[in-house]
């Protein structure tokens, strides 16, 4: 710990980015709060559990490590807060299951984390966890401050919660219904940002293809979306590099297709999650879009921007999912190509669609074994796609040395692949072009001759 003299914070994070953006807002409101940061969660103060609940694993890895918490406020007096997802789903329950906590406080109520960590202090224990989903209500709050540490990249909220129902996902019932956050907030983010030396900004949201500029704005109105945003953005900032996570296939509209054809500050790289190449279970799963639109999307993004890295997520073993069903989803993969897939077994998740209508049929080996069968066409496909980069120049923004080789630097190409070469000056925070000689499994290895 830096200064023995000031209150520590410990943040323990799981799930997604917007946890790890909001993670870093939670960072910063306590380090102007006069908090510095602690290395160990067992020299902190204050330790808070920024949860996820996406999938039961995640789930009840946070209800174990915030269990195992208990130590720490006997030990030390630490005050323990739940935050993020788990927050919203279980509410004051937590406070009745695990006696040391102090607080629990939802992904919506972040800006209030300075006064409930003051009624934890003056011995209070509360829960402020409802989702807040009145636009007039909401509060968007920088990930950034003045005091945090400057990265080459970071993440922009650009809007929160999710109108889809898919019926696999807790998502909607913990973050809420979308509301969008003006452009001009975003934009003074992102010329902050610019100011503090970020290159690139990764604008987040659950559905962020559904942005709408304006509250009014109703479907199939695709002016002032997130190709307008990124348009916005690009012209009035000087930022180097934009990318978005996630858009649902169903939202990326021609706009934002065009934003691909002559936006260069757009990175050579989109997230696009399927779930599944069955027709049948995509509707199972209420995803609105068929495995031919979704194949029909790809074509055209393509054509958009040729090479564009495309990746996405995968769920086997979904409820009633036969063996043939999962070789439209590998055939999917065979046809597209993908460059990188995060792929997961289902688990029901309590209160969804899914969880109350079907039961959890596949058996767990069925999961595993397609899992795996998917990871390593997944392999094969990702390893074909890196060594096709050997011999081009690749745009590297160095974000870190790289941990594992000494003189070693790391960071990403504009297709959002993982680049480390050496180098003798440092040259985080650049974007240099890096010659590729050699291609990982999910890395590449290259020359930079400043
Ligand atoms: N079971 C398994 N995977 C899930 N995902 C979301 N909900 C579930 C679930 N109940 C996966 C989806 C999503 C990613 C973030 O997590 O693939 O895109
Ligand atoms: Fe996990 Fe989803 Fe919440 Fe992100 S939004 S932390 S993935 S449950």
């Amino acid at each position: 710990m830096e200064n023995p003299g000031k209150k520590a914070v410990y943040i323990k994070t799981f799930g997604c980015q917007m946890n790890e953006r909001d993670s870093q807002a939670m960072e910063n409101r306590l380090l102007r709060e006069g908090y510095a940061v602690a290395v160990r969660q067992e020299d902190a103060d204050l330790i808070l559990f920024n949860t996820c609940t996406i999938r039961d694993k995640a789930y009840q890895k946070a209800m174990s490590d915030i269990g195992r918490s208990a130590v720490h406020k006997k030990t030390r007096g630490a005050k323990i807060g739940i935050c993020g997802c788990v927050a919203t789903q279980s509410k004051d329950a937590l406070l009745t299951r695990f006696r040391h906590v102090d607080f629990v406080l939802g992904p919506d109520h972040i800006a209030e984390l300075p006064m409930i960590v003051a009624e934890a202090s003056a011995g209070s224990r509360s829960a402020q966890a409802d989702h807040v989903d009145d636009p007039g209500k909401y509060v968007f709050i920088d990930g950034a401050s003045k005091e945090s540490i400057a990265t080459a990249s970071a993440f922009v909220t650009i809007m929160k919660g999710c109108n889809y129902a898919c019926s696999y996902c807790i998502v909607p019932s913990v973050r809420g219904k979308e509301v969008c956050r003006p452009a001009d907030d975003i934009l003074a983010e992102v010329k902050q940002l610019v100011e503090r030396g970020v290159k690139e900004v990764t604008l987040l949201g659950q559905n962020v293809a559904d942005y709408k500029a304006l509250p009014e704005m109703s479907e199939g109105q695709p002016r002032m979306k997130l190709g307008w945003l990124v348009r916005y953005l690009s012209s009035r900032s000087s930022i180097h590099r934009l990318r978005f996570t996630s858009p649902h296939p169903r939202d990326i509209d021609d706009d934002l297709i065009a934003a691909y054809r002559d936006e260069t500050v757009l990175c050579d790289h989109i997230h696009l999650p399927v779930q599944s190449g069955s027709n049948r279970v995509l509707k199972a799963m209420r995803r609105r879009y068929t495995r031919e639109r979704y194949l029909d999307l790809v074509d055209k993004l393509r054509t958009a921007r040729p090479g564009i890295a495309i990746t996405t997520d995968m769920i086997v073993g979904f409820p009633t999912e036969t063996e043939a069903e999962f070789e439209e989803s590998m055939d999917l993969i065979e046809r597209v190509q993908f460059d990188q897939i995060y792929a997961f077994a289902y688990s029901p998740r309590p209160g969804t669609h899914a969880a109350t209508i079907f039961a959890d049929d596949v058996p767990v080996t069925d999961k595993q074994r397609r899992l795996s069968a998917l990871f390593d066409l997944e392999r094969t496909c990702a390893r074909q796609k890196n060594e096709a980069c050997v011999g081009e120049t690749k745009h590297v923004l160095v974000t870190s040395i790289d941990p594992k080789k000494p003189g070693y630097y790391t960071g990403r190409s504009s297709d959002n692949r993982i680049v480390n070469f050496p180098s003798e000056i440092n040259c985080i925070g650049n974007i240099v072009p890096v010659h590729i000689t050699k291609a990982r499994g999910h890395s590449l290895t290259g020359e930079w001759k400043p």
